[in-house]
C-alpha cells in the first residue's frame, strides 16, 4: 500500500510544490534526432523550449578527432607507468567530426534565429564557444536577441595540457547567457551548486560550511582521460559544467535543447535533474556514443536513428 498517512516523508514529497508539478508532467518523453539542425530545429513549435544550451563547433578549421586508448600490463608495452611498469596500448578506435566553415556566421545565423523562435519567454540560451569566434558571435547574438537581453560571459576555466612558450597558454572558453525577457527569466539562484570560499576562517563556520555562490569564472576540470563520464567523443563537456546550467535556468519538468548534442552530455544532465530534453546531431558517431550512453533509458524517442534494442522513427 502507498498511502502513507504518518505525515512522513512521502506525505511531504506529495505536498511540495516541486512534487506536484513533476507529478503533473510524469509523460516525461525526450527526443533524439539524427540529421542537419536546420530543418528539425523548422518544425518545432514557436516557444516550446525552456532552455537551449548549445556547444556548436568552434570553427577551429580542423578535423576534431578523439583516439581512444585502453593499456594493459605488459613487459613487452610501448609506455612506461608507475614504478617502471610497462603497458602495452590498444587503440579502441577513434571518433571524429568536421570543424571548418567558410562561412561561420552564415552557418550559425538561421540557427540562432530558430533558438530565439523556439525560447518560451521566460527562456535562456547558453552558447558555448571558444575565445577565437565569441567576439563575432556577441555581435550576431545581439542583433538576434538585443543587447538588453545578454546577461553573462560565463568564463569555463581549466587548467590543463600542455603550456605556449610563445602566449599566454588559452585554458578557457565562453559561455553566452542570453534571455529572452531580461525582467521575467528563469534563474534559481537557491539551487545552484556552492563552491569553498578561499579563505573560510574569515567567514565563519556556517557561512563556511555553506560555501558562496560561483560568480561568472567557472573552474572546473575538463572531462579527464580516465574520467567514468568520457565517452570518447571529441569535444566532450563536462557533466558538471552542464548540470549547474540546467540546475540555475531550467525546473524541474521543463523542456531542454542542444541541437549540436555530440556525446549527448545536456541529455545526461537533464536525466539526472529530472528535465525532458531534445537532442541533435548529423554526425552518425554521436548518435552512437549516445544510443551507450543512454542504453536502457526507456523515455526516449529516437528519430532517423535506430539504436541497437530500440525502435526508431
Ligand atoms: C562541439 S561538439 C558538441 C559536444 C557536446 N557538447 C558534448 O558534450 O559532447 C559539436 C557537435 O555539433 C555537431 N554538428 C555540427 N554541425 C551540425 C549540424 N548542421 N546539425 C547537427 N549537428 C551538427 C557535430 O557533429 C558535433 O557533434
Amino acid at each position: 500500500m502507498l498511502a502513507d498517512s504518518s505525515g512522513g516523508a512521502l506525505a511531504k514529497k506529495r505536498r511540495s510544490p516541486e512534487g506536484l508539478q513533476l507529478s503533473s508532467r510524469r509523460q516525461i518523453v525526450n527526443k533524439i534526432y539524427f540529421g542537419d539542425n536546420l530543418p528539425i530545429l523548422q518544425e518545432l513549435p514557436s516557444e516550446s523550449v525552456d532552455l537551449v544550451y548549445i556547444d556548436p563547433p568552434f570553427n577551429t578549421g580542423k578535423r576534431q578527432k578523439r583516439t581512444q586508448i585502453k593499456t594493459t600490463r605488459s613487459q613487452q608495452g610501448d609506455r612506461v607507468g608507475f614504478s617502471g611498469q610497462r603497458y602495452k596500448t590498444l587503440k579502441l578506435g577513434s571518433r571524429e567530426y568536421d570543424d571548418i566553415f567558410d562561412d561561420y556566421l552564415g552557418f550559425l545565423e538561421p540557427r540562432l534565429v530558430e533558438a530565439y523562435r523556439l525560447l518560451a519567454p521566460h527562456g535562456t540560451l547558453y552558447f558555448h564557444i571558444d575565445y577565437r569566434e565569441v567576439h563575432y558571435c556577441k555581435v550576431l547574438l545581439d542583433q538576434i536577441f538585443g543587447r538588453e537581453c545578454f546577461i553573462n560571459e560565463i568564463i569555463w576555466a581549466y587548467d590543463f595540457g600542455g603550456r605556449s612558450r610563445k602566449k599566454w597558454p588559452a585554458k578557457h572558453d565562453n559561455i553566452l547567457m542570453y534571455v529572452k525577457d531580461p525582467g521575467n527569466y528563469t534563474f534559481n539562484v537557491e539551487e545552484i551548486d556552492r563552491i569553498p570560499y578561499m579563505a573560510p576562517g574569515l567567514v565563519g563556520p556556517e557561512k563556511a560550511a555553506r560555501g558562496k555562490l560561483p560568480t561568472d569564472t567557472w573552474w572546473h576540470t575538463i572531462v579527464g582521460t580516465n574520467s567514468k563520464e568520457k565517452t570518447g567523443y571529441p569535444t566532450q563537456k563536462p557533466l558538471g559544467v552542464l548540470k549547474r546550467i540546467i540546475t540555475a535556468s531550467s525546473r524541474p519538468g521543463d523542456l531542454v535543447l542542444d541541437f549540436f548534442a555530440g556525446s549527448g552530455t545536456t541529455g545526461v544532465g537533464c536525466l539526472e535533474l529530472g528535465r525532458r530534453f531534445i537532442l541533435i546531431d548529423n554526425n552518425e558517431e554521436a548518435l552512437a556514443v549516445m544510443a551507450q550512453r543512454f542504453a536502457g533509458c526507456p523515455d526516449i524517442e529516437w528519430i532517423g536513428y535506430p539504436p541497437p534494442g530500440s525502435a526508431a522513427t
